[in-house]
């Protein structure tokens, strides 16, 4: 085949927007969802408070955390390369689209930790 320099440009730009297509693709399914994580945080609330502000000290505070240290943290539950009794158990029923969605939503959230200032 013998494509001259306009059609062979055509083939690139073709090839160069699906691509692109299919990045944007991509990013949309591996980012969470805040609506949905809202809703399915409803299990959470209890320890780590609705809006991932806990006031239980045991129950580590979510608002405002890295969304990628919450996929990170409850991906290592899940497989057990993290091991807590506790959230062994919540994070082994998730998926990765609600582990992506709950982490959307809680570090979209306001935390309300504060630096202690030194009297
Ligand atoms: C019965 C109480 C309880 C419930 C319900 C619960 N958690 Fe936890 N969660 C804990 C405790 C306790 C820890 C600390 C465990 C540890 O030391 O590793 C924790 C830790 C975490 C961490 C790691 C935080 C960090 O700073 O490393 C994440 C993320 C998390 N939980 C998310 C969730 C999500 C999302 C849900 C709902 C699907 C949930 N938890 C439900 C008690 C709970």
């Amino acid at each position: 085949m013998n494509m001259n320099k306009a059609s062979k440009l055509r083939v690139l730009a073709a090839y160069l927007f699906s691509g692109t297509l299919l990045i944007a693709a991509g990013s949309a399914n591996a980012g969470g969802d805040v609506e949905a994580g809202k809703a399915a945080s409803a299990t959470c609330a209890a320890c780590h408070g609705a809006d991932g502000n806990s006031t239980i000290g045991t129950n580590p505070k979510l608002a405002g955390q890295y969304e990628s240290y919450i996929v990170q943290a409850l991906k290592a539950y899940r497989s057990g390369s993290r091991q807590n009794a506790i959230m062994s158990g919540f994070a082994a029923a998730l998926t990765d689209q609600q582990i992506a969605d709950l982490a959307a939503y809680f570090s979209s959230q306001e935390s309300d930790l504060q630096t202690v200032v030194p009297k």
